[in-house]
């Protein structure tokens, strides 16, 4: 039986352990291309690793060579999913050089390889609403909101290396006729997003803070099953323990972040997959927003998360320390998904509520 075929460079990330997941689901054969690390970097794809129709190869796509192998030793491809990339914006700014080798040159060395080895697949770039940065437009109701005619001002070396890989998508479509489509995806997050992305960063420490709330209180505790969502905590517990009085020195750090200011439009990254997957299925490549249309501040996102377990004031859990600062700030993204939903349908099915209860959920039960 002739299956489709897909390639993810990015498996191991968040996006690609989702879209690996979806692509099963659809009776695809998945090769997955993780780079080689000194530690297991397979965790978030650990339950695929014995499925038959799935397939760990080692890779880098900055090397032009192991990319071309990659895709010669599977025949007949359908499609190619480039997830890869250094995605975190902060340190994009330490590491502008490997930032750029990665999430731009990256991206060409694939699109040339599919071109050098004459295939036939169709190809998915994941393009990001960090590439609008400063740029928004206004509505009639006077709103702000990013869609794909409104203009790039990138604002991080990440952002200006998403752009070239976003325009060679372009050019390749154009020039070589290649079925290239790239998705231009706000934030999205979940119970696999990195831990140093600001959302799960909340998320993990809370979860984290109620544990250990929970063991030093009472070392009996069994807190996964006794543990109550809409327990409350008084200030005074907050993260130095009455035990400390006994000469016990159990402290539980603060949270330390950033900037608490910028809006961001925070979707599910299981629901973000599929939007990917919607793009390759079209007659005609093309780019699309992927977005929820609402946006929130990361005090709003801290409201919610602390609200889950009954804080409502969360000031005295959360220290602003300026070394989480970047040296540009995107301040404002909300996105405008007219078009996806025009196209192929699609719509987002989390809005910020139910996010924020998926993460928690999970990092309460600290079930990774
Ligand atoms: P992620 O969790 O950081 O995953 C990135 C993936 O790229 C990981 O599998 C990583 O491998 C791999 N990778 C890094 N360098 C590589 C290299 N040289 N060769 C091969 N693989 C390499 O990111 P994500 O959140 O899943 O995002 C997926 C893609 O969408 C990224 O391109 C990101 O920039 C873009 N994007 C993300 C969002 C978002 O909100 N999540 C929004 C817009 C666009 P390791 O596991 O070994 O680190
Ligand atoms: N990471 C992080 N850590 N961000 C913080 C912190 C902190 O301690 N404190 C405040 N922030 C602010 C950042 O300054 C930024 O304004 C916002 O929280 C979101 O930061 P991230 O979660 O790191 O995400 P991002 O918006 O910079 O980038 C993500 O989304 C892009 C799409 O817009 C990444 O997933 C990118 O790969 C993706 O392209």
């Amino acid at each position: 039986m002739d299956r489709t075929k897909a390639i993810i460079f990015g498996a191991t990330g968040q996006d690609g352990s989702h879209l690996a997941d979806l692509l099963i689901s659809k009776g695809y054969e998945v090769t997955a291309v993780s780079r080689r690390c000194s530690v297991d970097n397979t965790q978030r794809i650990k339950h695929l690793l014995d499925h038959e129709r799935f397939h760990l190869v080692q890779g880098d796509i900055t090397d032009a060579s192991s990319v071309i192998n990659i895709l010669q030793d599977i025949e007949n491809v359908d499609e190619v999913y480039n997830l890869a990339a250094q995605s975190h914006v902060g340190v994009s700014f330490k590491q502008p050089g490997l930032t750029w080798d990665i999430t731009g040159k990256g991206c060409l060395n694939i699109l040339q390889s599919i071109v050098d080895l004459g295939l036939h697949c169709r190809f998915y770039q994941a393009s990001s609403s960090e590439m609008f940065g400063d740029s928004y437009d206004v509505n009639e109701h006077g709103e702000k909101y990013q869609n794909e005619q409104t203009k790039f001002l990138p604002q991080s070396p990440y952002a200006i290396a998403k752009c070239a890989a976003h325009y060679m998508t372009r050019l390749f479509r154009e020039a070589n006729g290649l079925h290239a489509s790239a998705g231009i995806l706000f934030n999205h997050e979940g119970e696999r997003r990195g831990e140093n992305f600001v959302t799960r960063k909340i998320t993990k420490w809370i979860g984290n803070f109620v544990r250990w709330k929970k063991h030093v209180a009472d070392e009996e505790t069994e807190w996964e099953s006794t543990y109550e969502p809409a327990m409350t905590f008084s200030e005074d517990d907050i993260h130095i323990h009455p035990k400390v009085a006994e000469g016990e020195n159990i402290k539980f750090p603060k949270l330390r972040l950033g900037n608490l200011d910028a809006f961001r439009d925070w979707g599910y990254a299981g629901d973000y997959v599929e939007a990917m997957w919607l793009m390759l299925q079209q007659e005609q490549p093309d780019d699309y927003v992927v977005c929820t249309g609402k946006t929130y501040t990361i005090r709003d996102f801290l409201d919610e998360a602390f609200g889950y377990i009954g804080i409502e004031d969360w000031s005295d859990f959360v220290v602003v320390d300026p070394k989480f600062y970047r040296p540009a700030e995107v301040d404002y993204l909300r996105g405008d998904h007219s078009k996806i939903k025009e196209k192929t349908g699609w719509e987002p099915k989390h809005d910020l509520d139910g996010l924020v209860r998926t993460m928690m959920e999970h990092d309460l039960n600290g079930i990774i």
